[in-house]
């Protein structure tokens, strides 16, 4: 059997080729996806084909994981829980169209992963590959192994698998452009604070005060500071400039699809103040009603995405819904960057929906104050009725006669 195999280079997925080799007599082809995670590729295909692999691809996705996959989630304002931006559960629909895609090209009949069954990932690695591709296998040696990290690392020495993983290695980390997903150590223990040393993109080196000046068009982020970038770059170049300040990271106890409370640490500094940026322009860019129907979709969205959901008719009903609420939200965002800090100090759009003459308490206010009168009382008076007949006026009511007859 022909397998492709979604291959990080590390411990676990380098085992994972290996094995299937040997306990299931599998062809292993490896795919790496560049995510914007940074890495030496030719010394990954190296060890995957050491490993045993038949073939060994690296797909750099970065432009299209920034388009397809980013600006939705900023577009969407998806935060899991009120806070997480989402950055793994980005990436692996991504990573199984390409794994559908090389299955397809080297005729195999399943795909793999390396991971476990407690987490969320083999959750979105495997709805992804059935609503992609429902003909084909899905294969997860880590679950059935039962190898303890001793020995994997054991495995991997026995078979000339060079890794670089010891067995002291502390944390699970998983990054990509859109920011990085730090767990376990001494983080298990959700009263423990995390140790400085977990945080790699939000180390606080600026110390002056500054602004940066996104702008978006459609709800899509394409500039700063007025100079236009492709949405990768733009990502990228925010990362370091936000991270700078050290904003970006969180710190929580998430609810996982497999009903696991884990407590996780995630930098982010670019998607968060993406996000923080665009919900602002929104603000101005969207009418009432449609603003606060958004609102109440994005945690539907958002938890569709961390469910694995990102291939399901919901998502795309979402997504349409979501595109045209976007029509609009074409405009900048200023933000104040300072120490530990970021934060929005002014909007502005060509389509503003913010009309001074209406809004203003000086003389150039044009709002007409009499109309007022009667649309408040009209607001009011299916409460006034209410309050005289069941309300606190019908209680003062009975209260009054009571005491006029006692
Ligand atoms: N809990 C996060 C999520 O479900 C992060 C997962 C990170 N993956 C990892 N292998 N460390 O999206």
């Amino acid at each position: 059997m022909k397998v492709v195999l979604a291959y990080s280079g590390g411990l676990d997925t380098s085992v994972c080729v290996r094995w299937m080799i040997e306990e299931w007599g599998c062809e292993v082809i490896t795919l790496s996806a560049d995510v914007g995670q940074g890495g030496d590729w030719e010394a990954i295909k190296a060890r995957a084909i050491s490993a045993g692999a038949i073939a060994a691809e690296v797909v750099d996705c970065r432009e299209e994981f920034a388009r397809d996959y980013c600006a939705p989630i900023i577009a969407a304002n998806a935060l899991y829980e009120g806070q997480y931006p989402l950055v793994s559960a980005l990436s692996r629909p991504l990573i199984t169209k390409h794994m559908v895609a090389a299955a397809r090209k080297h005729g195999a009949t399943a795909v793999a992963h390396g991971c476990t069954g407690k987490g969320n990932d083999q959750v979105r690695f495997e709805v992804s590959t059935r609503a992609l591709a429902p003909d084909l296998d899905v294969l997860a040696p880590v679950r059935e192994w039962g190898m303890t990290r001793e020995e994997s690392i054991d495995y991997a020495a026995k078979h000339n698998i060079e890794i670089t993983a010891s067995v002291e290695k502390i944390y699970s980390i998983d990054d990509n452009l859109f920011g990085r997903a730090i767990e376990c150590g001494e983080m298990e223990d959700p009263w423990n604070r995390p140790p400085e040393g977990v945080w790699e993109m939000t180390k606080v080196t600026a110390s002056e005060p500054m602004e940066v000046t996104v702008g978006f068009a459609e709800g899509v982020p394409v500039s700063i500071d007025g100079v236009e970038k492709p949405l990768y770059q733009l990502i990228g170049d925010l990362n370091e400039t936000v991270g700078a300040y050290g904003f970006g990271r969180l710190d929580m106890v998430e609810s996982r699809r497999v009903g696991i409370k884990s407590r996780e640490t995630y930098e982010s500094p670019a998607g968060l103040a993406l996000i923080m940026a665009h919900r602002d322009l929104e603000t101005i860019t969207q009418e009432r009603d449609l603003h606060h129907e958004k609102l109440r979709l994005e945690h539907r969205y958002a938890e569709l995405v961390y469910d694995g959901l990102w291939f399901s008719p919901l998502k795309e009903a979402l997504d349409s819904f979501i595109e045209s609420s976007q029509r609009f939200v074409t405009g900048e965002v200023r933000l104040r960057l300072e120490p530990n800090r970021c934060f929005v100090v002014g909007r502005r759009g060509p389509q503003s929906l913010y009309d001074y003459g209406l809004a203003t308490y000086d003389a150039a206010d044009t709002f007409r104050h009499t109309d007022s009168e009667g649309f408040v009382r009209l607001w009011g008076l299916g409460t006034q009725t209410w309050s005289a007949v069941q309300g606190p006026g019908a209680i003062e009511a009975a209260e009054k006669a009571g005491n006029g007859t006692s």
